[in-house]
């Protein structure tokens, strides 16, 4: 007679979609323009769903494209259950969820939640309302310190540089109340405290997966709760754009019970999941945002920050496996996204710089767990320095000029063509411009080149999505002399980086892939190999 156990251990659950997925980051404003303003939309993501088919990932994620005023480009929303007009409508979006699902493709879209844009309706209210008002209570409003209150209510400073506070004009003229976000000044952070403001994400939630949406990536999710009190803080280590773990900001214990709260609501949609980005170190920490029921995935940075070293890539591969260990949790990779330096550049530029990233993005593929890859990178992209007249990212303005922001990895895809606009555009000029070296590096050029980047990661993807060996959730490490790395997924497969000046023979096992061209059957420098 069979029990519900023993049905369970003859159909053990299947894992969920997410568990090996490899997800494809667009950056909507820069894939491919569909209506000729120079800027990329929902359109252009559509037509351009076979390239992501043939290239073989399993899902999208969207950065931001509901309605906006694009102070940081998206991430200031204005009203999370509508498209901005720039990317199209909500007929776009439910189109083009469609069609990729036609094609086997997952649809995840950005979510932010830690603050809105000061074009949002709550926000417009709460300025046109009297200090201690339930409109100032869903944002974060206190009183200035010093006489007149002239001063900020604390010392925390914009991840974007300046101060986070900001001083408002009461309706009757008067200087007044000070409100505060973390990022730009046009992005006032939420007051998580209000349960009117978790009320409305719920709504948000329910509002796209009703329509389909297969999961979200959780902006800053290691933000939103705030310290009582609001604490000043010795902020002598602090740099722009990161956050230690001791930071105030960020963090904070209470964050857990709205990650608790969000995942009762995706609870309701079983096939859907969350991805968060949590700037956190410490392992023990970053893994209390995945355990089974607060977010699905974390993203880890580790790999993104991490120098073309063998050693140094060891690590971030030990540290970002046992961050998830201890609450078992899903492992996730990425090399670059729209905030960092792509990797082309980051490790050293030119053909090292590309020689590399063919190695790193090999073993970033050969990785249990899911994997994201941030468009451009299958092109090889570089970052571009690009005129200081050009610069568009918030960054820029609020650090005094000191940091040049993330445009630099966010030019326009090119997709054809001998000249910018390399086909992203039918417009004379694109919102960041395109530099004319890249035009050995489009789409077309590439397609059919068997040794181009856009090739090697079609290889990889394909083998990954068929190779029996290439599975398992752990990994082994081989011995290997220093400078290189091996290690072995259960299922077989062996993945091998040489990061040394010398080429280095490689472990036996069939050949099945590699970066570079094998010299006398020995793995060149700056080469990674996939063996069974
Ligand atoms: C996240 C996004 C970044 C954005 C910031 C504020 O860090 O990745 O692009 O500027 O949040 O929303």
């Amino acid at each position: 007679m069979s029990t519900p156990a023993d049905s369970t251990v003859a159909n053990p659950p299947r894992p969920p979609w997410w568990n090996e997925a490899v997800f494809y980051q667009i950056y909507p404003r820069s894939f491919a323009d569909s209506n000729g303003d120079g800027i990329g939309d929902l359109g252009g993501i559509e037509d351009k769903l076979g390239y992501l088919e043939l290239l073989g990932i399993d899902a999208l994620w969207l950065s931001p494209v509901m309605r906006s005023p694009m102070a940081d480009h998206g991430y200031d929303v204005s009203d999370p259950r509508d498209i901005d007009p720039l990317f199209g409508d909500l007929a776009a979006m439910d189109s083009l969820i469609e069609s990729a699902h036609e094609r086997g493709i997952k649809v995840t879209m950005d979510l932010v939640p830690n603050h809105t844009s000061n074009q949002h309706e709550w926000f417009k209210a709460a300025l046109a309302s009297a200090p201690g008002s339930v409109e100032r209570s869903r944002y974060i409003f206190r009183d200035g310190k010093g006489e007149n209150g002239t001063e900020p209510p604390n010392n925390w400073p914009s991840i974007f540089g300046g101060p986070a506070w900001t001083r408002v004009t009461e309706a009757d003229g008067t200087p007044g109340q000070w409100y505060l976000h973390i990022f730009a000044t046009e992005q006032p952070d939420l007051n998580w405290n209000n349960p009117e403001v978790f009320e409305d994400l719920a709504k948000t939630l329910r509002f796209w997966l009703g329509r389909g949406i297969d999961g979200f990536r959780i902006d800053v999710a290691h933000g939103m709760a705030k310290p009582d009190g609001l604490p000043d803080h010795d902020w002598e280590l602090n740099e722009l754009m990161r956050n230690s773990d001791d930071d105030p900001r960020f963090n904070n214990p209470t964050v857990h019970e709205i990650h608790r709260g969000i995942r009762k609501v995706m609870n309701e949609f079983p096939q859907a999941m969350t991805v968060g980005e949590i700037w956190v170190r410490d392992n023990e920490r970053f893994g209390e945002y995945i355990r089974p029921d607060e977010l699905h995935l974390g993203f880890n940075f580790r790999l993104a920050e991490t120098e073309f070293s063998a050693e140094s890539v060891r690590a971030a591969i030990d540290n970002s496996i046992a961050a998830v260990a201890a609450v078992g949790g899903t492992p996730t990779w990425t090399l670059s996204n729209h905030d960092v330096e792509r990797e082309v550049t980051r490790y050293g530029g030119g053909d090292i710089g590309t020689q590399r990233a063919r190695a790193m993005a090999m073993v970033e593929l050969a990785l249990p767990g899911a994997a994201f890859i941030y468009n451009g990178a299958e092109l090889g992209l570089p970052n571009v320095e690009l005129p200081e007249n050009a610069l568009q990212d918030p960054v820029w303005e609020r650090s005094g000029h000191a940091e040049r922001g993330r445009d630099g990895c966010r030019v326009p895809l090119p997709w054809e063509g001998a000249e910018p606009p390399f086909g992203f555009t039918t417009a004379a000029t694109t919102w960041l411009p395109m530099p004319t070296e890249w035009s050995t590096l489009t789409v077309e050029a590439q397609i059919e080149d068997v040794d181009s980047m856009l090739s090697l990661y079609r290889s990889a993807l394909e083998l990954r999505a068929s190779t029996p060996e290439i599975s398992g959730s752990d990994i082994d490490w081989y011995g290997s002399p220093p400078g290189c790395l091996a290690f072995r997924r259960r299922g077989g497969l062996i993945c091998a980086l040489n990061t040394t000046d010398e080429p280095i023979a490689l472990p036996g096992g069939k050949v099945l892939l590699t970066s570079a061209p094998l010299i006398d059957g020995q793995l060149p420098t700056n080469a990674a190999a996939w063996l069974i």
